[in-house]
């Protein structure tokens, strides 16, 4: 194995201690939570900017994002459905509620359609389309972009009329307007951090959630009328608190007959903890907040937010101690945009580059593929999550996530017969999604998991 002739020039010099190996056992018969992917969005204009570079680039920037074998493989992906009047599907309010409404269709939906079909080209199947707001003429307040509510939906009337079965036939018809493109949206959402006060497109409900509960079985039925495959999704709240008291409003609503996923963003509390529901839980965006945060291709320093481990640390919580099904960042690609950590990749000189932050995706996105099941792992290193995986080939990943200072040693048991091969790639601060040398015994690899690093290992039964 290729592995082995690396270690006798001592490319990856490790320092391994001399403390005996923690067992690591995969129990592929406990299936956990549903995996469904990982993703990101070009929205606001930056899907334009994507399609707008010089080809050769936005090749380059196209492979490192959804290239499986050389890329983060990532694969999902979230679009924003505008809300404002240049860029609505309906710029123009019918007057009342209950008249015809006069829909208008630019093929190019803010360079969405072009980078959807770059997304699918390279085997993307889950298209999150995502409502910001209701066009302005909707809401209580008569503008997209500033705070106000549905019109009709539990505790807001308007004189125009209950506007609930217009926004759920507008919502659909952007799907319709997808297909006609050749497109399959997938998931569908008609809320983004309704419980933020923002200066762009945004719509507000209720720390009770009663406005999306007047309003969801209303979408469903609108969406089964007209014989879509969609998945409907609430709330991509701010933060996962947030997130977690909307869940337990829409429980009790008995909102789980028409949703699909729960959704949620990570800005104002991360993902720890599982919500109170049988739904799958997604991230559906994440990102760096502070403009004191740089892009950057520092992996480990301080823990700053912006660095590759922080979010390494951030995913394995996530996928295991809040039982996510999928991680979403905010953008992939932008250009010249390194004031700001919240893209994967930036062009800062010649050619696309990576973040540390997409590499940290890139260790699980790569390997663990949609449709795979989070397995029971038993064993315990100090300061090291361990999660494991079972994709739909029955290849099995394990992911070594070590937040501490000192080097680890792990025995893993093999879970997929002795005639396995196995695989180990490591990213710290001097190796990026590097493929590196283990020990292997007869029904066991030894795997060192260096400080500040993400380990994955992969197990493909023959
Ligand atoms: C529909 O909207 C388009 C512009 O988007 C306009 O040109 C057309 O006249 C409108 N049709 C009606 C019937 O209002
Ligand atoms: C969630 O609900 C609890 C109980 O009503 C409340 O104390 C808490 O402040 C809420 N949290 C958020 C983030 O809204
Ligand atoms: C952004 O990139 C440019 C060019 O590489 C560099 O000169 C500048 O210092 C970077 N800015 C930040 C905030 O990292
Ligand atoms: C690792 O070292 C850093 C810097 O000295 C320290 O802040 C951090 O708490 C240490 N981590 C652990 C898990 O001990």
């Amino acid at each position: 194995m290729k592995a082995f002739a690396l270690a006798a020039v001592g490319l990856v010099a490790l320092t391994v201690p001399t403390t005996s190996a923690t067992s690591i056992k995969i129990n592929t018969n406990s299936k956990l939570q549903r995996i469904d992917g990982f993703g990101f969005s070009q929205a606001f204009g930056r899907a334009s900017q994507f399609q707008a570079a010089e080809p050769e680039m936005r090749k380059k920037a196209l492979d490192l994002l959804f290239d499986t074998k050389t890329g983060a493989g990532f694969s999902i992906i979230r679009n924003w459905i505008p809300s404002t009047t240049a860029l609505s599907i309906e710029p123009n309010s019918p007057g009342l509620a209950s008249n015809k409404p006069n829909y208008t269709w630019d093929g190019d939906d803010e360079g969405q359609i072009w980078f959807t079909k770059q997304a699918v080209s390279y085997g993307v199947k889950t298209i999150y389309a995502d409502a910001w707001s209701a066009p302005g003429y909707m809401k209580t307040n008569g503008d997209e972009a500033t705070p106000g509510y549905l019109c009709g939906s539990t505790g807001h009337t308007c004189s125009t009329g209950d506007w609930r079965q217009a926004f759920a036939n507008y919502l659909v018809q952007y799907v319709k307007f997808y297909k006609q493109e050749g497109l399959d949206i997938t998931h569908l959402g008609f809320l983004n951090e309704p419980d933020y006060i923002a200066s762009y497109s945004q719509m507000q409900i209720s720390p009770s959630a009663q406005e999306a509960i007047s309003f969801i079985p209303t979408l469903y039925e609108t969406v089964k009328r007209e014989h879509l495959d969609l998945r409907l999704t609430c709330c991509d709240a701010t933060g996962w608190d947030t997130q977690a008291n909307y869940t337990n409003y829409l429980m009790a609503a008995g909102m789980q007959k028409y949703l699909d996923i729960i959704s949620s963003h990570m800005y104002s509390s991360d993902a720890t903890f599982p919500l109170k529901t049988n739904l799958p839980t997604w991230l559906t965006e994440a990102g760096v907040e502070t403009s004191s945060a740089p892009f950057t291709t520092t992996w480990y320093d301080d823990g700053a937010l912006n660095e590759g481990m922080t979010w390494a640390s951030k995913l394995a919580t996530g996928f295991v101690d809040a039982g996510l099904s999928a991680y979403l960042f905010w953008e992939g690609f932008e250009i010249s945009q390194n004031q700001s950590a919240s893209h994967l990749v930036d062009v800062l000189g010649q050619d696309p580059e990576p973040s540390s932050i997409y590499y940290a995706f890139t260790m699980w996105s790569r390997f663990i593929r949609p449709g795979a099941n989070r397995v029971a792992v038993s064993g315990a290193l100090p300061n090291v999550i361990t999660a494991a995986f079972q994709n739909t080939d029955k290849s099995v990943i394990v992911i070594f996530t070590n937040s501490g200072n000192s080097s680890q040693l792990a025995d893993v048991a093999i879970p997929t017969g002795k005639k396995s091969s196995a695989q180990v790639w490591l990213t710290d601060n001097n190796h990026r999604v590097h493929e590196t040398n283990f020990k292997r015994q007869s029904s066991s690899i030894e795997v060192a998991v260096p400080p500040n690093s993400v380990v994955t290992v992969k197990f493909t039964s023959r």
